[in-house]
């Protein structure tokens, strides 16, 4: 199966870098499943129920979150209704959505997508290992599914290493998300999961973080409250990893950095 994760899309800027290349790459890459992050997609803070359908008719197959879930409340009524749209696992019992997804494809194969939070550095959540863990006892590499992809999204790159060694040889790919900067570590662990410490955002990298670089820097020399942080608004690089996984085992075959567009150095797969 051939997979394209994109980490997170922030503003406009993101979300017209990812919108106007998906279907080129989707065809080029010959892509099976696009799975994006899409915390920072309105204009840097949650994702509108508008948006999440804008990016499903552009060619995204599974959206992922992250802290800023409920950013946008329009999203809570919604996203019961919205399969596709996943919050994460560790979330308390009772928050409305799902940590995790198992979608078909039109070739009838399925992959099984899962988003969990790091704690460290972040909102006290439960032990995202063991909710990973224990939906693992329901899907089985291989056998009940052809593909499981992670996102983790979390601030310490650790508990990130940590995560992926744990899922080594039972998922497809562990890749994290949050940071906003791409890492130049993804590779397959010894067990056959692929691994990436952190995809990169999708949004302009002339900023922090994606954010308008004078409000952004104002907040570290003043201890005030400033402007309201913006989303920057220069070309876009999308970032993110593919992976090619052998249908048998669901274990990661290749995988390659996509960085297009904006200032990043550009890298394309070639496989
Ligand atoms: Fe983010
Ligand atoms: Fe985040």
């Amino acid at each position: 199966m051939r997979i394209l994760f994109l980490g997170d899309i922030v503003g406009r800027s993101g979300r017209e870098g990812v919108l106007s290349r998906l279907p080129t790459l989707r065809q080029k890459l010959a892509l099976d499943l696009v799975i994006v992050n899409a915390e920072n997609a309105s204009h840097g803070f949650g994702l509108s129920p508008g948006i999440a359908t804008d990016l499903f008719n552009g060619g995204v197959d599974v959206i992922t979150l992250g802290n800023h879930s409920w950013d946008r409340r329009d999203l809570i009524p919604h996203i019961d209704a919205a399969p596709r749209i996943i919050r994460p696992l560790n979330f308390p019992p009772g928050t409305p959505g799902n940590g995790s997804v198992q979608i078909e494809l039109a070739d009838g194969r399925k992959a099984l997508v899962v988003n969990a939070m790091g704690r460290l550095f972040m909102d006290p959540l439960d032990d995202p290992f063991r909710s990973i863990n224990e939906l693992l006892t329901r899907h089985r590499l291989g056998v009940t599914t052809q593909a499981i992809v992670v996102d983790i999204h979390a601030e310490a790159t650790s508990e990130k290493w940590a995560l992926g060694n744990v899922l080594d040889g039972r998922v497809s790919l562990v890749v994290g998300t949050h940071t906003h900067t791409p890492t130049a570590d993804h590779r397959i662990l010894p067990a056959g999961t692929a691994f990436q410490t952190d995809a990169g955002m999708c949004g302009d990298y002339d900023s922090v973080i994606g954010m308008s670089k004078t409000p952004a820097i104002t907040r570290f020399l003043r201890k005030m409250p400033g402007e309201r942080l913006q989303p920057a608004e220069g070309e876009a690089t999308i970032c993110g990893i593919m992976v090619e996984t052998d249908d048998a085992t669901g274990l990661a075959r290749r995988l390659a950095p996509l960085r297009q567009g904006g200032l990043l150095a550009q890298t394309m797969p070639d496989f």
